[in-house]
């Protein structure tokens, strides 16, 4: 497969139209359970301006071959930076270039935003994408645990779309400790 004619991509804005094929690559990016809100996590993320959402699209056949999922991430801690924080192509047509395309996306657009950090995590066991990214400069910083607690229970049963533009009152004095 490696080595074979580029194909040849746009990349632009993902839209809601582009919502069954972007799940269909999520399955492959390897989140299949994960789909149940992905079009009402895409229409929120969407409208949130420090986070940018593309397609890869094929010129010839207008097909969406890939997604990324760029974040411009405030951090306190250190100085600002642009995560990639999902990018997928579609196993078809992987080794094309396309991956390559998205990438250089991401830098320009890491750029235009005025930053000059671009990082992203990858599980350790995804090491096909480890020599992709080692290839066009990345280079591994630290090796990390995740951590995650699932809670019991939300305070409040709210739609996701509730939450988020009617967020509640989070002040430090409203937050109920138990
Ligand atoms: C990683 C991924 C985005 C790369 O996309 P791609 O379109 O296949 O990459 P490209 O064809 O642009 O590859 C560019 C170069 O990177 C290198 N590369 C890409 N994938 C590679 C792999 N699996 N192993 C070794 N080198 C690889 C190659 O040198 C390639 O150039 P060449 O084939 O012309 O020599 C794609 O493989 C993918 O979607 N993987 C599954 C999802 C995933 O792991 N995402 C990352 C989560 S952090």
């Amino acid at each position: 497969m490696r080595g074979f004619r580029k194909v040849d991509i746009i990349i632009r804005e993902m839209n809601k139209f582009d919502s069954l094929k972007c799940k269909e690559l999520t399955v492959q990016l390897g989140y299949p359970d994960q789909l149940v809100d992905f079009d009402k996590r895409f229409s929120l993320i969407n409208k949130l301006p420090h986070h940018h959402l593309v397609v890869a699209e094929t010129v010839s056949d207008k097909n969406v071959v890939g997604w990324m999922h760029l974040e411009i991430r405030y951090l306190l801690v250190s100085s600002f930076k642009v995560e990639i924080s999902a990018i997928v192509v579609d196993e078809k047509l992987r080794g094309h270039g396309i991956g390559k395309k998205l990438l250089n996306y991401a830098e320009n657009w890491t750029k235009n935003c005025g930053f000059k950090d671009i990082f992203l995590y990858t599980n350790i066991i995804r090491e096909n994408s480890h020599s992709f990214y080692l290839k066009f400069g990345y280079q591994n910083s630290k090796d990390s645990k995740m951590f995650i607690k699932m809670l019991d229970k939300p305070l409040s049963q709210n739609d996701l779309k509730v939450i988020i533009e009617n967020k509640p009152d989070l002040k430090i004095e409203n937050i109920k400790i138990q």
